[in-house]
């Protein structure tokens, strides 16, 4: 599919698909329901807004910077598994304040609701209802392809990524939210999060430019710790009594701890 900033978007076989009222696009033929709901995704912009990424967006936002700086064509990025778009927002409001660059981004996620946040609050961008194993997106158009802490598709990256184009994507190392993991997984080796086969498939596919942990604890208050368990698929399978016991367990402050991988094609 082409971008055009418009009211629609047109497919190659001239299908133009309508923006709804909110300024997104559903290009699933069926309506799934996942497990990432309006709550959760509620929850992860409640704790958005405290900051507490502010870091990861800083280290991503200033790479694309420094990586797009010697070019002059317009700036093109996807988010693919964006949620409720608050990274893509936050990135692209990073980029525009000192990049001089036209910039198109598009968020794309399976789950309706994540998409439906993101056109409500955050303009001037595309938001879409897609699959990512199935993109709606036209063969090597995107400079940059985001996977933060959501899966992804590699045979489609490489096909929408340009040839010269980066794909970063962001995975939990092992300390991350490691507050709330003592509490679920007590007794369990889960209390650590691995990512070695994570890192060996993207390998596979990439060329690996860069691997960087980016840690950090991040103070929260009172009335994130909520929004803070339902925010993480960490809390799906627990029992209500886990959740309560999480609630009473006055967590002050939280673990961020990420690593970005970039990679290029092969
Ligand atoms: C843990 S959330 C991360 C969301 C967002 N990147 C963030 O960090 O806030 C994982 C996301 O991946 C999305 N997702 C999972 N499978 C997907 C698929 N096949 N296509 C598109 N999105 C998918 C989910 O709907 C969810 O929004």
């Amino acid at each position: 599919m082409e971008l055009i900033l418009e009211k629609s978007l047109q497919c190659t076989n001239h299908h133009t698909f309508d923006l709804s009222r909110q300024g997104y696009v559903n290009v699933l033929s069926h309506g799934l329901k996942t497990k990432y709901d309006k709550q959760m995704f509620e929850s992860r912009r409640s704790l958005y807004k405290s900051g507490v990424f502010q870091p990861l967006v800083d280290q991503i936002g200033g790479r694309i910077i420094r990586e797009h700086e010697s070019t002059r064509e317009p700036l093109r990025i996807l988010d693919a598994g964006c949620g409720e778009g608050s990274h893509l927002f936050a990135i692209r409001e990073k980029i525009v304040q000192s990049s001089p660059h036209e910039l198109l981004a598009v968020g794309a996620d399976i789950a309706k609701e994540g998409i439906y946040l993101a056109s409500r609050d955050y303009p001037d961008m595309i938001w879409c209802v897609a699959d990512i194993a199935n993109c709606p997106f036209a063969s090597q158009q995107f400079h940059f392809i985001l996977a933060i802490l959501s899966p992804s598709n590699y045979a489609e990256c490489q096909r929408m990524l340009k040839d010269d184009g980066m794909v970063i994507k962001v995975i939990p190392e092992s300390g991350y939210l490691q507050e709330l993991r003592a509490i679920f997984y007590e007794q369990s080796d889960k209390q650590l999060y691995a990512n070695d086969n994570t890192v060996a498939r993207f390998t596979e596919a990439f060329e690996l430019v860069e691997s960087e942990r980016l840690k950090y604890s991040w103070k929260l208050e009172k009335a994130l710790v909520e929004p803070l368990i339902r925010m993480t698929p960490l809390s799906w399978g627990c029992t209500e009594e886990d959740l309560q016991k999480a609630k009473d367990m006055d967590i002050s402050e939280i673990t961020i701890d990420l690593r970005i991988l970039y990679g290029k094609k092969k």
